[in-house]
């Protein structure tokens, strides 16, 4: 990894002026509007019907581009130079919340995963030595690492059981279109690294990933961060296939899985810092 490692101490965390991290449920019951547009026009699949178009295994990509389209429409207001910081950030939150409501519509636990992955992701890589400035891109670039699983089946996100082959291609289309999703966004906010760290947070280091089969540093050092981060609330929070495991296993997965599936270095500050991640996001949820 070619950025310089730095630890955070405590000390520093307690009184550093980080960005204050806390986890906000949406209700599904008031969808602001993008995730309205997005439930009951572009993607109808979000209630457990077939997504998009019914009898496709995978959602039409003509389709969902015009979707998309529509829902950048609102950020083409004008060169982004002639957005201050304050309208740039009102339209992240606005997004964020948008497409988070939109996840939660889609599988209950979609929504707090991607902002608990937003949340962790933004701490380690402050703990890997990345700027304070990318460091901080992270929470809505982790919170959006997963927005593509709304052009996903519903009945397959939400399956409890084990995936059939021609279910388990049909997740593995989703960091395609969180790449599509967020490119928008990533325009807007100038944010040049997000749509390749989306795009490969499901590669692995041995190659055997997707959706490109990236190996080792060829996989973006913010996919490998976003790759742990997922790896470890994938394991600690409920899903419908699985309940959270004990601490002591996750970490045990984690070790195991370093060198093959995750970094080993980032794996290895990651479980240095874990205490301090949980007391932080976990406990406050
Ligand atoms: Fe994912
Ligand atoms: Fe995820």
């Amino acid at each position: 990894m070619s950025q310089k490692r730095k630890t955070v101490s405590g000390k520093e965390r307690a009184g550093g002026g980080r960005v204050t991290h806390t986890v906000e449920s949406t209700a599904t019951e008031a969808l602001p509007s993008t995730a309205a547009l997005l439930t009951d026009c572009i993607l109808p699949g979000i209630q457990g019907e077939p997504a998009v178009s019914p009898g496709r295994s995978r959602p039409d990509t003509c389709l969902l581009r015009g979707a998309l389209a529509e829902v950048a429409a609102p950020l083409a207001i004008g060169p982004i130079e002639s957005l201050s910081a304050t309208a740039t950030e009102t339209i992240l939150r606005e997004r964020t919340n948008d497409f988070m409501a939109a996840l939660r519509c889609k599988a209950e636990y979609l929504d707090e995963h991607s902002r608990r992955v937003g949340l962790l992701s933004a701490l380690l890589a402050e703990d890997l030595g990345l700027s304070r400035e990318q460091s901080a891109e992270f929470e809505w670039v982790g919170a959006f690492h997963d927005v593509g699983k709304l052009a996903i089946s519903g009945e397959v996100l939400r399956k409890p059981g084990k995936l059939s082959r021609e279910e388990y291609e049909e997740i593995k289309a989703h960091p395609e279109y969180s790449e599509a999703l967020v490119a928008p966004l990533a325009r807007l906010l100038d944010c040049g690294w997000a749509t390749a760290a989306v795009r490969h947070h499901h590669e692995r280091m041995d190659g055997g990933g997707y959706p490109d089969g990236l190996v080792g540093e060829e996989i973006p050092v913010e996919a490998r961060i976003l790759a742990v981060c997922d790896a470890y609330d994938a394991m600690a929070g409920c899903r419908p296939y699985q309940d959270s495991l004990a601490e002591s296993t996750i970490r045990k997965n984690l070790a195991d899985a370093a060198g093959s599936h995750l970094d080993s270095e980032i794996v290895g500050i990651f479980l240095g810092h874990l205490t301090y991640y949980r007391e932080r996001i976990y406990t406050s949820a």
